[in-house]
């Protein structure tokens, strides 16, 4: 009779398609969590690496012209921990260098080479004439231009907010910071913030192979 009770029991969940995808559910939730959790609580995933600072005003416009202009959809910023990887690209992305990324703009498609560390590989001459046409410097290249980002005046309308709402997830900017901020984009253009965004990628740890 036992073996009986058992085998319905089973049958029932094999049976029942509501029933075994809410076990299905439960299950992974469970195994989900075992994973997620304990990341919560790892101090290196939060803490950040010893003398990473605040993007500035200028870095920080210049992330969002890398965000809207969809630079990540064809460039990763993530090193794995790899030989090939690490050669070609240096020290591996660490977590404690993205606290102050949110968004995280790692992105995981590769058309162009990972940028986790080109910040100090080229001169700020190169990048502005390679945003503005790649193929002037790269003559193989496939990126398209960006040739309007050096006649786009800088918006500083929303700076002071931006780093307001950054500040209250963590962020650790002075009031100083938040004060200089307007004028630090004054005059500037689109193509100065985002190459002073990208002369930072990973030079928090300068180790190259
Ligand atoms: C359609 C895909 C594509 C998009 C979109 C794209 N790129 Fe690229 N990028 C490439 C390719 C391919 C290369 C390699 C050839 C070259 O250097 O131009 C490259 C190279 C680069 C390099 C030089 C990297 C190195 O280590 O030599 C930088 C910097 C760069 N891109 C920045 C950007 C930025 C900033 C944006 C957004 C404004 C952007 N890319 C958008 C494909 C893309």
């Amino acid at each position: 009779m036992a073996i009986d009770t058992k085998r319905n029991s089973h049958e029932k969940v094999e049976t029942n398609t509501g029933l075994m995808a809410i076990l299905i559910f439960i299950v992974i939730s469970i195994g989900g969590l075992n994973e997620i959790v304990p990341l919560f609580f790892m101090k290196e995933t939060t803490t950040p690496v010893e003398g990473l600072k605040p993007y500035t005003a200028l870095q920080l416009s210049g992330r969002d012209i890398y965000s809207r202009e969809g630079c990540v959809g064809c460039h990763s910023q993530m090193i794995r921990p790899m030989r090939a990887e690490t050669e070609r690209y240096g020290h591996y992305s660490v977590a404690g260098e993205s606290v102050y990324d949110r968004p995280f703009l790692w992105g995981s498609k590769r058309t162009g080479p990972d940028l986790a560390r080109v910040g100090g590989k080229y001169s700020d001459d190169w990048h502005i004439i390679h945003l503005t046409n790649p193929r002037d410097v790269v003559p193989e290249s496939n990126m398209p231009a960006y040739p309007w980002l050096a006649e786009t005046p800088l918006d500083n309308s929303t700076i002071v907010a931006k780093m307001k709402t950054l500040q209250t997830l963590g962020v650790p900017y002075t009031q100083e910071d938040l004060d200089g901020a307007e004028a630090a984009l004054e005059g500037k253009t689109e193509l100065d913030a985002l190459v002073a965004y990208l002369q930072n990628l990973g030079t928090v740890i300068k180790e190259r192979y």
